[in-house]
């Protein structure tokens, strides 16, 4: 259901990234889809990048973009962080990766400890590995194998958690039980079976699987805000009604912080919304760039790792580089004077976005928390996955194009996601990258005034 004006921004694209194009044909024929990340690839093809400073990019054609997509939000130290960029290089010329102990593994644990509320951590070197050992560490604790997920939230691509990402409609079910839907082949269905889906901001559903499956359920794993639909709050209550319904129930409540650990506040999830998780995964942002995880607990349920019960390993956990950029990161990126600036531009962003939309009179809302939000082309605030499924796709696909042909990669492809502001970004970038959007925002709002309000089974 294209329609002329993002068939005229698809075609600019085109004209502008000719080398793109051709650098993807290129890549197809020895990687699946050209990508390294299912995630990376979209039609017509995807944008491939020359080099970044900064808050900025450039592509192979040599176009340049303020990025606000930041490596879906790893990099809220923007590119080349001098600082990361300093300590990295020290490394390598001290060696990289020895698989033996040393000092800034104490170090860094440090750090994370006096953040955030664990007492001791391990660490590995991305999301999906962080939050499959604290599924695990969760079921050894408790002696018990369900997990409770919620429906389109992501932690990752272990089986455990590849389970409801982006069901369809016609698959999912009641919204107080929803179907466990695996998220492409490959998922075995005993993996299902250990996977009880609830719905977010529904308490209802939650408390449904904990009476169907009483004295099964070894933790909840969340996203506190989720970050996989564009950007959903959790409703006052809802983040406390888990962790009451988890003490009730002798489970464990696991934050993955994988997204909002840096980026949301100082403290994360935990200290901005006041609820305190049994267990925290982090990955992303905390390592300036470098392939950085961590997950960690009360001494108690660590100790599982210490007593031998629970195996835990890695041949490039604690690689000389990525700590050296951890510590730098958590030491000179991620500090409160730059939290106060992020979140001044984070704040003049979602404003002027605010402004606009309600100027053009787009039947929209933005989202914002700590450095990440996102433009939702709904009229009214999304609660959950199935209201997200609601977009209409090729508007946004608009927005996204017509943003890109102005040198603003407003955020990463796909409607799932949203902006990542870094420490690098400027006043001026947030100004121009508003400019922008205002000379778009009229041309979304006639083309949603003449296609009504399209609603697309969203999904990728
Ligand atoms: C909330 C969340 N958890 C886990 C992951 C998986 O992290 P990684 O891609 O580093 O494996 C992601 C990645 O986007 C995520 O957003």
């Amino acid at each position: 259901m294209s329609y002329d004006a993002l068939q005229k921004e698809l075609a600019r694209y085109q004209k502008r990234t000719p080398q793109s194009a051709a650098a993807h044909q290129r890549a197809e024929k020895r990687i699946p889809l050209g990508v390294a990340s299912n995630y990376r690839h979209y039609e017509p093809y995807p944008i491939f990048v020359k080099d970044g400073k900064g808050s900025r990019i450039h592509d192979v054609d040599s176009n340049e973009y303020i990025d606000h997509n930041l490596c879906f939000g790893a990099l809220m130290a923007g590119h080349c962080h001098p600082a990361v960029v300093k300590a990295v290089q020290a490394k390598l010329h001290e060696g990289t990766t020895f698989g033996m102990p040393h000092d800034q593994e104490w170090e860094l644990a440090e750090e994370i400890c006096a953040r955030y509320p664990v007492e001791m951590v391990r660490f590995g070197s991305s999301g999906t590995e962080v939050t499959m050992h604290a599924c695990r560490i969760a079921r050894a604790a408790t002696g018990r194998d369900k997990i409770i997920k919620f429906e389109g939230a992501y932690h990752g691509l272990h089986d455990t958690a590849l389970v409801s990402v982006k069901p369809k409609e016609d698959q999912y079910g009641d919204p107080d039980a929803p179907t466990a839907v695996p998220g492409g082949g490959g998922v075995p269905k005993a993996a299902l079976d250990n996977v009880p889906i609830a719905s977010f901001n529904n308490l209802k559903s939650v408390e449904h699987r904990f009476q169907q499956h009483p004295g099964q359920i070894a933790a909840i794993i969340l996203e506190p805000i989720l970050m996989n639909v564009g950007l959903c709050l959790p409703q006052p209550g809802f983040l406390a009604g888990l962790r009451s319904l988890c003490d009730a129930h002798g489970s464990l409540l696991i934050f993955d912080e994988v997204k909002t650990g840096a980026k949301l506040a100082w403290g994360g999830a935990s200290d901005y919304f006041g609820v305190k998780p049994d267990m925290i995964c982090l990955a992303k942002s905390i390592g300036g760039g470098l392939p950085l995880g961590a997950f960690g607990a009360s001494r108690k349920v660590m100790g599982l790792i210490s007593d031998h019960k629970v195996f835990h390993g890695g041949t490039y956990n604690t690689n000389r580089v990525a700590m050296a950029a951890g510590l730098a990161t958590f030491r000179e990126v991620l500090t409160r004077e730059n939290y106060a600036h992020v979140g001044k531009l984070s704040k003049k962003l979602a404003e002027g976005y605010r402004t606009i939309v309600a100027k053009a009179g787009l039947k929209a809302y933005v989202a914002s928390a700590g450095v990440n939000g996102a433009l939702m082309l709904y009229p009214q605030e999304i609660k959950n996955y199935r209201d997200w499924t609601k977009v209409d796709v090729d508007l946004w696909r608009h927005y996204w194009f017509a943003m890109v042909n102005r040198g603003v990669l407003a955020q990463p492809y796909w409607w799932d996601e949203q902006w990542t502001i870094s420490v690098q970004h400027t006043e001026a970038d947030i100004d121009a990258h508003l400019a922008v959007f205002e000379e778009v925002a009229p041309a979304l709002a006639k083309a949603q005034a003449e296609r009504g309000m399209v609603t697309v089974a969203a999904g990728h």
